[in-house]
């Protein structure tokens, strides 16, 4: 039996601090992830504090970064969506990432990487379901959830969407939706590490 601690990797991402949606949300997701794991460890990598550099290359940053996410048991990542994509900083750290053969065989392409479970909050200003005007334009969910398991690994996704209603007249309408859908992030945060636990992943 490991007597190594279980450990948690966070990554945050997003550039507005307190305020943030998806910082709120992953902070939820330590404090329910501890509570099921009351030993482990939580490794923190805020990106938008310490943004990457954009990948030029194979470099000691690919083996730390892949190194991080080899070590986790379990990950939590926020991800705000930024122009209809990742926040560029997320991106470049995925990069990075990928080029380490920790994360991906060089030789076959096969995904190298194994955790517990791994959960994406994303964090969206407006709405796009299927009968909304902006459908199909969220690229970093869709984005996020193919790269993740090139290199092996599975995201539940939470949504959080109309964050921006709140502070926005002219959204009003939809301040519900914002209400609602962070009502049902909480839940699942709730009970998505014990879900997992009972699965015996
Ligand atoms: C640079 C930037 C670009 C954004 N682009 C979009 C966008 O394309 N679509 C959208 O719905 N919201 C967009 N937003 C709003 C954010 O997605 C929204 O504020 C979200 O809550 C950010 O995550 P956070 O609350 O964790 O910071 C953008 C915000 C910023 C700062």
């Amino acid at each position: 039996m490991s007597t190594t601690a279980p450990t948690l990797l966070r990554i945050d991402t997003s550039i507005r601090g307190t305020d943030s949606v998806s910082r709120r949300l992953t902070d939820l997701a330590v404090r329910t992830w501890l509570r099921t794991h009351p030993t482990g460890r939580v490794v923190v990598h805020d990106l938008a504090e310490n943004p990457p550099p954009h990948f030029a290359g194979p470099s000691e940053l690919a083996e730390e970064y892949a190194t991080e996410l080899r070590d986790a048991d379990d990950l939590v990542l926020g991800m705000p969506l930024y122009n209809w994509g990742p926040p560029s900083m997320l991106k470049a750290w995925f990069d990075h990432v990928i080029a380490s053969p920790l994360a991906r065989d060089p030789q076959t392409m096969a995904p190298m990487l194994t955790l517990g479970t791994a959960v994406l909050v994303v964090a969206r200003g407006g709405a796009y379901g299927d009968d909304t005007p902006r459908a199909g334009w969220d690229h970093a969910t869709d984005w996020a959830q193919k790269s993740f398991t090139a290199v092996g690994l599975d995201l539940t996704v939470v949504p959080v969407e109309m964050t921006l209603a709140p502070g926005a007249p002219y959204l009003a309408e939809f301040e519900h939706l914002y209400h609602r859908d962070l009502a049902r992030a909480q839940e699942e945060l709730e009970q998505v590490w014990t879900r997992a636990a009972l699965a015996g992943v």
